[in-house]
């Protein structure tokens, strides 16, 4: 990621992604998707690192669930992560969930630290796929696994001009590539058994959902919390998301892969 001096998710954001996607989350789906992404994969004990954790909603799903040894968020953002450790307090996983800021780039772990590396559509903002593989596959321990899910292109090279309207009405710091792109980062890093899972037809509908719900029942509350031009700016978003969700040029994926033994 580029430098920032402007936060991506401010408090407005913040609010309106919580109201259309649940307490802590700052991607779609909740604990229910959480749940969806980590499948029957046991965690017991593991030691779980959650790369772009937000303001907590999956790590701290998955520390009151799943009984892992210790969940570690990382965020570059400062007052997400701040945020993400006070909704750890009060949901009493305080001792096993911690979250920390870091610098975008390594990251800052020795090797072999985690059992399970976990990411909710964070993967998005890291432009590249390929140094990102070969450090996750370090920080994990043998026979660990990269267990998440992010945002895809179904394109490669350039986007449409659809896509590229979203992008720009969207305002995030994106680094989309496509699920070939992804496989070749996590075969070069090493990985095996990786599993590329496309989400798009769920996405597609759940999205104009959140979008009718934004424009319905949420609308009064929200003008109220973020006022109506943030709102009416982000419902056009969400028009714009639905336009190459339904082309197929925007792909939200599950995605697994497993340091060998
Ligand atoms: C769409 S949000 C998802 C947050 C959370 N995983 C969730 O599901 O609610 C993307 C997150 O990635 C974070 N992020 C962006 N670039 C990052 C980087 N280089 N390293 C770690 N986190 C990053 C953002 O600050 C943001 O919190």
């Amino acid at each position: 990621m580029g430098d920032m001096l402007e936060l991506e998710y401010d408090e407005d954001m913040i609010s309106l992604l919580e109201a259309v996607w649940g307490e802590g989350f700052l991607s779609p789906g909740g604990t229910e998707e959480v749940d969806r992404v980590v499948g029957n994969k046991d965690l017991s004990q593991a030691s779980i690192l959650d790369i772009g954790c937000g303001i907590g909603g999956a790590a701290i799903h998955l520390a009151r669930t799943r009984q892992p040894g210790r969940v570690t968020g990382i965020d570059i953002e400062e007052n997400l992560v701040h945020k993400a450790q006070e909704l750890a307090n009060k949901k009493n996983v305080s001792a096993i969930c911690h979250f920390q800021r870091v610098d975008p780039g390594p990251l800052p772990f020795q090797p072999c630290s985690f059992d399970v590396v976990f990411s909710k559509d964070s993967i998005i903002h890291i432009a590249d796929k390929f140094s990102l593989a070969k450090n996750i596959y370090e920080v994990l321990r043998n026979d660990g696994w990269f267990i998440g899910s992010d945002w895809l292109s179904g394109y490669e090279g350039e986007p449409s001009p659809q896509m590229q309207a979203y992008i720009d009405a969207e305002g995030l710091d994106f680094g989309l590539a496509s699920a070939s792109t992804y496989q070749e980062a996590f075969n070069a890093a090493g990985f095996v058994d990786v599993e590329i899972d496309e989400r798009n037809a769920w996405y597609r509908n759940q999205a104009r959902a959140e979008r009718d719900n934004l424009a319905g029942p949420l609308y009064e509350r929200l003008v109220a919390q973020v006022g109506e031009d943030f709102l009416n700016r982000e419902i056009d978003v969400w028009d714009k998301m639905i336009i190459v969700l339904d082309s197929g040029e925007l792909r939200p994926t599950h995605l697994r892969a497993r340091k060998p033994a």
